[in-house]
């Protein structure tokens, strides 16, 4: 079921209008699912999301993988329940997996200053992966300000917050089909 977005969404004071549709998303992970079963022929990778925002990207996105493959996840915190990242990293949930030697992808929903992508390329290093890549949904290009490669990127979009598809704002918005961003419009 393809739902159509919603015009705007009111928080508050605030109006996020829609910038990438359901089908925008589905059919562009259908796509980075096509190349990573390109790329990772002949091995059994190991995807590691980053929760919470990354679990619906995570869950349509190995289903476009063709692949064995093994899925985990941990959990970080940076941003709080605000709009604004707090600057400083956290871990919430460790990882259970061993991925000594492994292929491992890490599956981002945004990156934005790249704080959090620097902190797990630092943090996966020391545990000696065969190899490591960094998948995100969405990069905010003008925001970022750690030196980290993203090696499969959704869709870059302006630096302005954005909701929905797995984002969220105060933790809600999570279950939105479509991504909403910040509009300059405010009533
Ligand atoms: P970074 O560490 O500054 O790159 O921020 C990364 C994390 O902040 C993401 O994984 C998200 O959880 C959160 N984040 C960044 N930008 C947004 C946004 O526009 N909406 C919701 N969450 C965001
Ligand atoms: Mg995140």
């Amino acid at each position: 079921m393809i739902s159509e977005p919603k015009e705007k969404i009111r928080v508050g004071e605030e109006i996020f209008t829609p910038l990438l549709s359901e089908e925008q998303i589905q059919s562009r992970i259908a796509e980075l699912g096509a190349q990573l079963t390109i790329d990772y022929q002949g091995t059994v990778p190991v995807f590691i999301g980053v929760l919470n925002g990354s679990f619906l990207f995570m869950s349509d996105l190995i289903k476009c993988v063709e692949l064995d493959c093994e899925i985990d996840f941990f959990k970080l915190s940076s941003y709080g329940d605000e709009k604004l990242s707090a600057g400083k990293v956290r871990m919430l949930k460790e990882l259970n997996c061993d991925v000594n030697n492994r292929d491992i992808i890490i599956v981002e929903d945004i990156v934005d200053s790249g704080l959090s992508v620097k902190y797990i390329e630092d943090l996966f290093a020391e545990k000696n992966p065969k190899s490591m890549k960094v998948v995100s949904l969405l990069v905010k290009p003008k925001s970022l300000k750690y030196n980290v490669k993203i090696d499969y990127i959704g869709f870059d979009i302006p630096s302005e917050f954005v909701i929905g598809y797995g984002l969220d704002y105060a933790q809600k918005y999570r279950n939105l089909r479509s991504v909403y961003i910040l509009s300059e419009e405010s009533e």
